[in-house]
């Protein structure tokens, strides 16, 4: 455990945590932010993005050792009151479907508007590549990014990374609880990965043995059996016909046919 002190949407913060531990995990399990959101763990869906220093980074790529003396914004420090161009734009836009992506691709939205205030839609589909929309909410992303850099024009071009002043929300821990441990974080045995603020889709360094069935977290009886050959025939042939019995009918037998049936 180490006490680490970085800022965070506007005010300065300490946390004693694992250095190791993902800032996903002291943004969400230490402090209650959980605006912040998991998809993958693995860099690859930018579902956990914050900016740090201005910067779109993945924090469960960023160990907490690595943020001491920065500065930390998520969605909930993007302004106090909904006010962000970005923000606005997506209400206008009406971007969200199911929403769980969404606070990651605000914040990317935001850091790519802070670099280049009108961008162009190479610009847009460049930033945003790495966070992914199962809802497929791209066409409207791209939509509410331009809508936000009009507002951001016609407000004369004010800062668009304004780390808001808000209180940090509750810790989860009970009072007295046992801070989870590094193992309880499931990095594979050589450790938690190296903080890499450019995602991109190759997260296995060239060479890097890749992941065992074990670091799955399967259960202690092993991963399933693979079975290809699933199919329609389930009798072998000249095997013999399922009894009526099999089909679950009451001791009594079948039903007796209906008089007058079907016409
Ligand atoms: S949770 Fe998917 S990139 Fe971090
Ligand atoms: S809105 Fe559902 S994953 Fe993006």
């Amino acid at each position: 455990m180490a006490a680490i002190k970085f800022g965070l949407n506007g005010k300065q913060q300490t946390v004693d945590v694992s250095p190791q531990m993902p800032l996903l995990w002291v943004l969400r399990d230490t402090l209650g932010l959980t605006g912040t959101k998991f998809g993958c763990g693995l860099g690859l869906c930018g579902a956990c993005t914050v900016h740090i220093d201005g910067q779109a980074t993945r924090s469960c790529q960023t160990q907490a050792s690595s943020i001491a003396g920065k500065n930390i914004t998520t969605i909930e420090g993007l302004s106090p009151d909904i006010t962000h161009p970005v923000q606005r734009a997506w209400i206008d836009v009406d971007v969200p479907q199911c929403g769980y992506c969404q606070s990651g691709q605000i914040m990317s939205a935001a850091a790519l508007l802070a670099k280049k205030p009108s961008p162009t839609d190479a610009d847009i589909d460049d930033a945003m590549r790495g966070n992914i929309c199962r809802c497929g909410t791209y066409q409207a992303i791209r939509e509410a990014i331009h809508r936000a850099a009009q507002y951001r024009a016609a407000a004369g071009g004010a800062p668009i990374v304004q780390a808001a002043s808000i209180s940090v929300g509750p810790t989860v821990r009970p009072a007295g609880g046992t801070p989870p441990s590094a193992a309880s974080f499931n990095w594979p045995s050589d450790g938690p990965p190296t903080p890499n603020a450019s995602v991109g889709p190759t997260v296995r360094p060239a060479g890097g043995t890749p992941p065992s069935a074990a670091s799955f977290n399967r259960p202690s009886d092993g991963p399933p059996t693979p079975n290809a050959s699933v199919g329609p025939t389930v009798r072998p042939a000249g095997g013999t016909p399922p009894s009526a019995a099999s089909f679950n009918r009451p001791s009594d037998g079948p039903p007796t046919p209906k008089e007058g049936g079907a016409q």
